[in-house]
């Protein structure tokens, strides 16, 4: 029997102004997009923000639906955008904000099951980590290396070679 450990490290800053000027620049870029969520249903607006490999900027919101599940994520959304624009272009650093129009918005989330699924294919797929930067709209900052961190024992397109 073997006994194994899954670990990451990860960065927490108290605030954006602790942030390299590119970072920060990218997180009050993804703060300002959470105007344009679409979300009569949870009134929880998730802004993201990505610099490419190639040094293209792009945006996406969560886009919902009075049918539930046809609601798509801010993470996902930008996915799309990125790889319709410039197919094959890795994301060297994405933001992550939000704004809780029925309560705080002073810390980070993570990106939820199916975007964690999402975020590893697209980076196994254009073949590079994809730095993550999570926080709302003010306080804490986290700092994520490589998205793959988020989900461990993940599944994907190898495990069907
Ligand atoms: N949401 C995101 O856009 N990204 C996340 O990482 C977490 C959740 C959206 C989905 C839904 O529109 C709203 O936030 C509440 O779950």
């Amino acid at each position: 029997m073997d006994s194994e450990v899954y670990k990451f490290d990860f960065k927490v800053y108290d605030s954006i102004d602790e942030l390299n000027s590119e970072d920060a620049s990218l997180l009050r870029e993804a703060r300002k997009v959470t105007e344009f969520a679409y979300v009569p249903y949870s009134n929880f607006r998730v802004g993201a923000f990505a610099k490419l490999v190639n040094g293209e900027k792009v945006s996406g919101t969560n886009q919902e639906n009075a049918s539930y599940p046809a609601g798509i994520c801010a993470e996902r959304t930008l996915l799309s955008v990125a790889s319709t624009l410039f197919p094959n272009v890795g994301i060297e650093t994405m933001a992550i904000s939000y704004n809780n129009l029925n309560g705080e918005s002073n810390h980070p989330i993570s990106p939820c099951g199916i975007c964690r699924q999402s975020l590893v294919e697209f980076q196994q797929r254009t073949g590079k980590p994809m730095r993550v930067i999570l926080s709302g709209l003010q306080g804490k900052v986290q700092l994520i290396e490589n998205a793959a961190d988020f989900l461990p024992f993940s599944f994907g397109a190898n495990d069907m070679k």
